[in-house]
């Protein structure tokens, strides 16, 4: 039906006859001679239709905002000083000889041209069309350039593509699962994977030796702007590797895909943190490298205070007592300071203890803080050394449990960096290390994984699985990017035995292990190979490398935050027939939304 894209229409054609197809972009009637943007996937080519030209003329009388037209006509230079340097086509124009209406538009909901403020909601609703704005398709085409880029990239390494089963059983991945019933089982269900994890490990013990795929996984979980119910893994596999193996190819692939795809050279080899150093140092385990500011430790300076507030954390086993300095942050308001005291509480933060310092060398008098008269001078003094603190600077604090500290004053170093303009430019991956296998839960009294539960831990840390779990460190790595999880993974148990002790002290009991994971702990004992892997988050690395603020942005038909899709109004009710073939009956009840917007 065409014979170019409009797009691609330029000065190399002029004088050649070509036929395009697309929509009416935008129309401009000036004094007899109508002009139309005419725009397909590769962009825009403007069309002058003559009034001497009757017919056509007669059709471009008529046409409305993404109509779809087909245009036959010739190439022609613009003439002098009309170029429209922004369009591949700007140098030409094609006059319209013949003109088609394949098919007419409504009006669409939102204007195309232009930069109006329409809400998510109503791009959402009307995706099809909110997908034809340029900036969108941009977002989509370089999102199919990564995937493909990385495809090469494992195909070239003897990665095979395989599928794994969507209709499963649950995989722990720490989300609650999506579930599907069986008509043929009545009662049964199956989960939606979590992730592909232990079918690639089967595939490692079927001997498949690398294994990749580019597959979507489910979740159920509280949304965020980097989380999706269904999202898409670039899942990874191989056999017969240590971390260093993986690590470093894993490396080369991401590195290779930026300097492919956004012209940039990324660190070689990638730093490396342990996830320790990264706590105490960021409060997080993904830590962002653009911001230079630092937790500082004082719990140590803080226990003979006589703020209690500052030395029960102190004095306190499973408490913390840090410090964020703050450049120029004497400047700071009242108003600033309680806003952030408010933003911490978020994180269960009780306060936002503060100095300010307007003056470092009138030592005392030159401080300003509510807390100040509680501190001894030495105190104060080790203080503004150990955060190298400089007159105009605020030195924040943080005093409760370290998790309350550690998210509280994280979360803050990330807002503040942004806030004050505090992010340096540019792409900053590491690897953090050396996580811990367990994790207490304090609510229901058990360990659980940090990461998931087929995790090996360190060789040498074996024995403490009976003596001492919470020391015991895992082989697993995430790599981080500009303060996001990009991906995951770890080496994984390859032994019956081991991964039973592990259950076990997951609090799986042997018959729930058996029942849930049988078909693995026997896989293992049939000469599973050592194998580790790792998954990366597709719509994760198109967000950051589109530099896009959402997941949303990057994928096609995304949900909202309420997992629901607002196109198709999924998820909506069955019929009773259906439900009836299914064995399940529902009890009606509000829904989580419903309820969220009456309170
Ligand atoms: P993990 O749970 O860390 O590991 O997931 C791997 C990566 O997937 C991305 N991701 C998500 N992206 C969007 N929306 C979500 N809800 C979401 N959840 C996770 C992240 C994350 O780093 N089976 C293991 C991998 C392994 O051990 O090999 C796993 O799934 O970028
Ligand atoms: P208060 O004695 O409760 O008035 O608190 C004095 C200062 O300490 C105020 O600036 C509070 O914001 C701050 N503060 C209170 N609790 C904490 C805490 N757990 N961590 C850090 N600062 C706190």
């Amino acid at each position: 039906m065409r014979s170019h894209y409009c797009g691609d229409v330029n000065e190399t054609l002029e004088g050649q006859t070509v036929t395009i197809a697309g929509w009416m972009h935008r129309r401009r009637d000036h004094g007899g001679v109508i002009f139309i943007d005419l725009r397909d996937r590769e962009g825009l080519v403007q069309v002058v239709c003559n009034p001497e030209d009757v017919a056509s003329f007669a059709i471009a009388e008529g046409v409305r905002s993404e109509y779809v037209l087909q245009i036959e006509g010739s190439v022609r230079l613009r003439p002098e000083g009309s170029d429209n340097p922004n369009m591949s086509s700007g140098k030409i124009e094609i006059v319209a000889k013949r003109m088609d209406i394949l098919n007419s538009s409504e009006t669409p909901p939102f204007p195309l041209t232009g930069q109006a403020e329409v809400s998510e909601d109503v791009r959402l609703r009307h995706r099809y069309i909110d997908l034809r704005r340029p900036e969108m398709l941009q977002k989509l085409r370089f999102r199919s350039k990564i995937t493909s880029l990385l495809r090469r990239f494992l195909d070239e390494n003897g990665f095979l593509d395989i599928e794994t089963p969507i209709l499963t059983k649950a995989t722990p991945e720490g989300a609650r699962d999506y579930l599907v019933p069986s008509r043929t089982h009545p009662g049964d269900f199956f989960a939606l994977p979590q992730s592909p994890q232990l079918f690639k490990q089967l595939l490692m013990v079927a001997g498949m030796d690398r294994y990749y795929q580019i597959v979507r996984c489910f979740r159920d979980e509280d949304l965020r702007a980097d989380r999706q119910p269904e999202f898409t893994q670039v899942d990874i596999e191989t056999s017969f590797v240590e971390e260093e193996d993986l690590m470093t190819m894993m490396e080369e692939m991401i590195r290779s895909l930026f300097a492919n795809v956004l012209e940039q050279a990324l660190p070689n080899p990638f730093p490396r943190m342990t996830y320790a150093d990264a706590m105490t140092r960021y409060g997080s385990d993904k830590p962002d490298l653009r911001i230079d500011l630092e937790l500082v430790e004082i719990s140590d300076l803080m226990r003979d205070v006589d703020f209690k507030v500052f030395s029960g954390p102190a004095n306190d086993e499973n408490g913390r007592v840090a410090a964020l300095r703050v450049p120029a942050g004497a400047e700071l308001s009242r108003k600033s300071i309680d806003d952030y005291t408010k933003f911490v509480g978020i994180y269960g933060a009780k306060g936002l203890a503060y100095i300010k310092v307007n003056d470092l060398d009138a030592g005392r008098e030159g401080l300003q803080s509510p807390i100040l008269k509680f501190l001894p001078d030495e105190v104060v003094a080790s203080i503004m050394q150990r955060t190298n603190a400089q007159t105009g600077d605020l030195v924040f604090f943080g005093a409760d449990s370290i998790n309350v500290v550690n998210e509280a004053l994280g979360a803050l170093r990330v807002k503040i960096g942004h806030d004050l303009g505090l992010v340096k430019h540019g792409w900053q991956p590491l690897w953090v290390v050396a996580f811990p296998m367990f994790e207490w839960d304090a609510k229901s009294n058990r360990w659980t994984a940090l990461h998931h539960p087929f995790t090996a831990p360190r060789e040498a840390d074996l024995g403490l699985l009976e003596t001492d779990p919470g020391k015991c460190l895992s082989r697993a790595y995430d790599m981080v990017l500009n303060g996001t999880e990009l991906g995951g993974g770890s080496m994984r148990i390859h032994k019956s035995d081991v991964q039973s002790q592990v259950f076990e002290l997951l609090g799986i009991s042997k018959e729930e292990a058996d029942d849930k994971f049988g078909f693995l702990l026997d896989a293992l004992k049939f000469g599973c190979p050592p194998h580790g892997g790792l998954a990366f988050g597709l719509d994760r690395l198109a967000m950051l490398m589109t530099g896009s603020s959402s997941i949303r942005d990057v994928m096609a038909f995304p949900k909202t935050q309420s997992a629901s899709c607002l196109l198709t109004s999924a998820p909506s009710a069955v019929s009773d027939a259906q439900l009836k073939e299914l064995n399940i009956r529902v009890r009606k009840q509000a829904t989580l939304v419903e309820t969220a917007e009456k309170s």
